[in-house]
């Protein structure tokens, strides 16, 4: 079970200030009710929160997000070590800054328009908004010369509004999502507005070279900085431009997993049987197949399922002998194409279950839950073959955390071309989600794989993630921060 703790208050002075500080839209624990009624907090499951938990525990920082209900001001508190400022929202800025901005303009504009992106000048002005209570809130409770990592879409005004009031800090952005090309990036109407925000931060980190490229590429384009290599430098006069007066880098940091984390819980015997238990209940099928990821679009469950179909339909796969485990964790519920996309896999579901299932077997089990991360663990062991189809994909945790579970290197992964971990993760099966055939192909290589060569690349993915973990992810992030700008642009 994860640690439950009650509110506690924060330690130290009244006006406490901190020396490290992550900002993300989401603080890092959710709420629930005890058996008493009384308020508890648990951690909750995530990437980003999966990713920054282990940094936050090991220094005495503090974390400013959002706790998760509207129209509610909560005093700062401690959880698990962590210590915690919430920043409020109101029912307005959850529909125009958290369903509006980001997740329906920049988030399908950034994940290169898979669905097409709506701009509303409404939506752009309570992001305006809320960004700058974000930047308060953090420049409240910042100690002189902190450093301050702000993270993800849905802050990338924060950078230069916390600059501007508070030029003592350093500052880091890092954007979890992919950065589009300039052809894309540039139909947003407030582009360069967004460019300059995230400028204001020392060292802005992508999940790929790609993103870091396509970055400065766009500021070189839409803003009045110059750009070389990968340094965006401003203007003489910044502010008459809309500069900060700061130099900003743009860096590849591609996220990672607390693999020694994921290891252990994979040897834990509880997890190891309930492994066994999950693959009797579904009828001991030969090969389960795994789908793991939030209800996205971006995630392509559905040409997943088109694959898998058709697998079926020919014969290729059987019911009985192969099953797709299809784990759906809710989301973003009350943005439409959310819940378009729900009506649509589940449609997709129910056509290929009746088609295909008989009276003892099913072809996919569709489960519309998050679970937690010992049951995912139990899972990712449960299954022999790991399906990730994202048609974009900042990084998908997800596959690494698969692959770092199969400490016996049994197992395969097939994987979107279209992901950050593509990059690192070149042992697995690589397929386009758009070609279908070719995703087919993937799938029945992965099924045929001589064991031999499935265990010589499952370790050689492993070891690339034990080398690569989250703690490494952090030091090397933090490392560049620290470090001084080279002396020839200095002078
Ligand atoms: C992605 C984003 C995160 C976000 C998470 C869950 O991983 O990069 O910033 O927190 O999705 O989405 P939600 O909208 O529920 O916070």
């Amino acid at each position: 079970m994860q640690e439950e703790q009650g509110i506690e208050p924060p330690s130290g002075s009244e006006n406490p200030s901190y020396d490290f500080i992550v900002v993300a839209n989401r603080l890092p624990v959710h709420r629930f009710e005890g058996e008493n009624g009384e308020l508890l907090w648990r951690r909750s499951p995530g990437g980003l929160v999966t990713a920054i938990a282990p940094v936050m525990q090991a220094s005495d920082g503090a974390w400013v997000g959002w706790h998760g209900a509207t129209n509610e001001v909560l005093e700062p508190f401690e959880n698990e070590r962590i210590h915690l400022v919430p920043v409020p929202l109101d029912d307005e800025d959850l529909e125009m800054y958290y369903e509006g901005f980001s997740n329906s303009t920049i988030w399908p504009l950034y994940h290169d328009v898979i669905v097409p992106p709506e701009f509303h000048r409404t939506w752009w002005d309570n992001y305006k908004k809320v960004n700058k209570r974000f930047a308060d809130a953090t420049a409240a409770v910042a100690s002189e010369g902190a450093t301050v990592w702000v993270q993800d879409y849905q802050l990338q005004l924060v950078p230069k509004l916390l600059r501007e009031a508070r030029p003592d800090l350093r500052i880091g952005f890092f954007n979890h999502i992919p950065f589009p090309s300039p052809g894309i990036f540039s139909q947003l109407p407030w582009r360069k507005q967004i460019l300059e925000g995230l400028a204001g931060a020392d060292v802005v980190g992508f999940q790929r070279t790609a993103d870091a490229s396509n970055f400065l590429r766009s500021m070189r384009r839409y803003t009045d900085r110059t750009v070389k290599g990968s340094l965006a430098i401003p203007p003489a006069s910044p502010e008459a431009s809309g500069s900060s007066p700061n130099i900003c880098r743009a860096e590849a940091h591609p996220i990672s997993i607390d693999t020694q984390y994921v290891a252990d819980l994979a040897h834990d015997p509880e997890i190891v049987a309930r492994a066994k238990q999950i693959r009797q209940e579904l009828g001991n099928p030969k090969t389960i197949l795994l789908g793991v990821d939030r209800l996205d679009y971006t995630k392509g469950i559905r040409h997943r399922l088109k694959a898998y179909g058709e697998l079926l339909a020919e014969g290729s796969v059987t019911v009985g002998e192969a099953c797709l485990v299809q784990v759906a964790s809710p989301s973003r519920e009350n943005v439409e194409r959310y819940q378009q996309l729900k009506d649509q896999v589940e449609l997709m579901v129910g056509n290929l279950n009746g088609e295909h299932d008989t009276m003892e077997h099913t072809a996919i089990r569709y489960l519309h839950h998050s679970y937690p991360m010992r049951e995912m663990i139990a899972l990712y062991l449960a299954a022999d073959i790991m399906l990730v189809t994202s048609l974009r994909d900042g990084m998908n945790l997800v596959a690494k955390e698969f692959v770092a579970a199969h400490t016996d290197d049994t197992g395969m992964l097939v994987l979107s071309e279209f992901t950050g971990a593509a990059d690192q993760l070149t042992q697995s099966v690589l397929v386009n989600p758009h070609d279908i055939d070719g995703m087919k192909s993937g799938i029945l290589r992965a099924l045929r794989m001589d064991p031999q060569d499935a265990s010589r690349r499952m370790r050689r993915m492993r070891r690339h993630l034990r080398e690569h973990d989250v703690a490494n992810w952090s030091q090397t992030f933090l490392a560049s921060l620290g470090q001084p700008l080279p002396v020839d642009v200095l002078v």
